[in-house]
């Protein structure tokens, strides 16, 4: 008998495969009863923007199928026809929960030596993060500690933190570079991002961020550092193809605008895309500089005025908001109304680092977008799913519930709407994780 509706698609694909693939049959699941499957859309767009990102399509009472690493088919209880053939299928009941799309974090800094909880003790007692960082601590405490650890280290911790976003439902991450500060320690930390991909079906991008702070060893030389980055450590990265994106820290005290185009133009020549650190604490141009370098993404913006809206307006660079960053240092949020109303596209990521913010918890973010930030469950849910994966060039693997996308998937504990998620927040939300067709939790 043949399936009808959803389930047709679902067949098609494995009668095509057990042809092509001859007795290897490729492990299939079906989640049946879904109380709700988020996310879908038949054609996936490559973000979502403005009002749009208030819509989350939901097919209530839900089926989705999974074949192999692919999502195979899914729609409406009703117009699934039972199950013909239960070779190599393993059936989930998922009733009274939520199945939507795995989280793409598409900002952290989870390659990373030793922890600063001095700083955070210091910074309760009234120190400013800038005063820190001033004195030498912040990111040169983190170099400092980092140039002594080993390639093994630094690997074992990124893997564990690694391993906790993904039972919290992350299944794509970008990860920076950024606590090297020469070329080196650089070179060292990108070799740790390249394992943990090898080691790992969560989907890995990698970032140099030679430019995160002027190390100690160029204490009065700011212009030799950028230099030294320019000419020793871009090339070096791009010839072992060990970081997609560049970043710089573009911020007073930090990586000026033309240090920071200085780095971008040059970082281009070997197919770097942008992805820049802007507006954390000051404006200075830095998002219409990145915007005219094309940057995929331009990550902070509690400080927004009027020229960085102009300048995102109709460009390809997808604003992308840290709440967790400022919730730990208590600075102000990005303005997430305001880039929305306009008609932008907003992105959510964690930021995860030891410095300004020791966490990796989607979810968590997801309340600050909606407690503080005053965006909607909808909006917030978009934007750490196909906007993070669009800052991450991911739009057309992941972030949403499409047929062919990679199953990366996360089923919730049984909840009464998906509103509950950063209402309650703190409380775990996740029940099963499935990364490329995998169960990871
Ligand atoms: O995104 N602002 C720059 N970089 C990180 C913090 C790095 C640190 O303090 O270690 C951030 O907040
Ligand atoms: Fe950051």
């Amino acid at each position: 008998m043949r399936p009808t509706c959803g389930l047709k698609g679902y067949y098609v694909i494995f009668r095509t495969f057990a042809r092509t693939k001859g007795p290897h049959i490729m492990k299939r699941i079906l989640i049946k009863n879904i109380k709700g499957l988020a996310g879908v859309y038949n054609e996936s767009p490559k973000w979502v923007a403005g009002a749009d990102m208030n819509r989350l399509p939901v097919i209530e009472n839900a089926f989705l199928a999974i074949e192999g690493e692919h999502i195979a088919g899914y729609g409406p209880m009703s117009e699934w026809s039972g199950i013909t053939d239960w070779n190599n299928l393993e059936v989930i009941d998922a009733e009274g929960r939520y199945v939507l799309p795995a989280w793409c974090d598409s900002h952290t800094h989870i390659v990373y030596a030793g922890n600063r909880e001095q700083e955070f003790a210091d910074r309760i007692r009234g120190m400013s993060y800038e005063e820190i960082a001033a004195r030498g601590g912040g990111i040169l405490h983190s170099a400092a500690r980092l140039a002594n650890t080993s390639e093994d280290e630094l690997f074992e911790g990124a893997m564990r933190r690694l391993r906790e976003v993904v039972r919290m439902g992350t299944g794509a991450i970008e990860i920076k570079s950024g606590y090297g500060l020469s070329l080196e320690a650089e070179m060292k930390m990108l070799r740790v991002i390249a394992r943990l991909r090898e080691s790992t079906p969560v989907h890995i991008k990698s970032t140099l961020l030679a430019a995160h702070a002027v190390p100690a060893a160029f204490k009065d030389n700011k212009e030799g550092y950028v230099d030294l980055v320019i000419r020793e450590i871009i090339p070096a990265v791009a010839a072992e193809n060990l970081a997609e994106y560049i970043d710089v820290f573009c911020e007073t005290n930090y990586f000026s605008v033309s240090d920071t185009e200085r780095i971008l133009e040059a970082a281009a020549k070997f197919g770097m895309v942008p992805k820049i650190h802007v507006n954390q604490f000051t404006v200075l141009g830095g998002v219409e500089a990145a915007v005219q370098h094309g940057a995929r993404s331009v990550d902070h913006l509690e400080f927004l005025e009027e020229r960085d809206l102009n300048a995102l307006e109709g460009s390809n660079t997808i604003a992308t908001a840290l709440p967790s960053c400022s919730f730990f240092l208590g600075i102000p949020y990005t303005p997430a109304r305001t880039i929305i109303d306009r008609g932008l596209p907003l992105a959510l990521a964690t930021d995860y680092n030891p410095g300004s913010t020791p966490s990796g918890n989607i979810p968590f973010v997801i309340s600050l977008a909606c407690i503080k930030m005053k965006m909607t469950p909808e909006e917030a849910i978009h934007a750490a799913t196909i906007n993070g994966a669009y800052a991450m060039h991911l739009q057309n693997e992941l972030g949403t519930i499409t047929e062919g996308k990679k199953a990366n998937l996360i089923m919730t504990h049984p909840m009464s709407s998906l509103a509950y998620i950063p209402y309650a927040f703190g409380s775990e939300h996740v029940d099963k994780v499935w990364v490329e067709g995998e169960l990871q939790k």
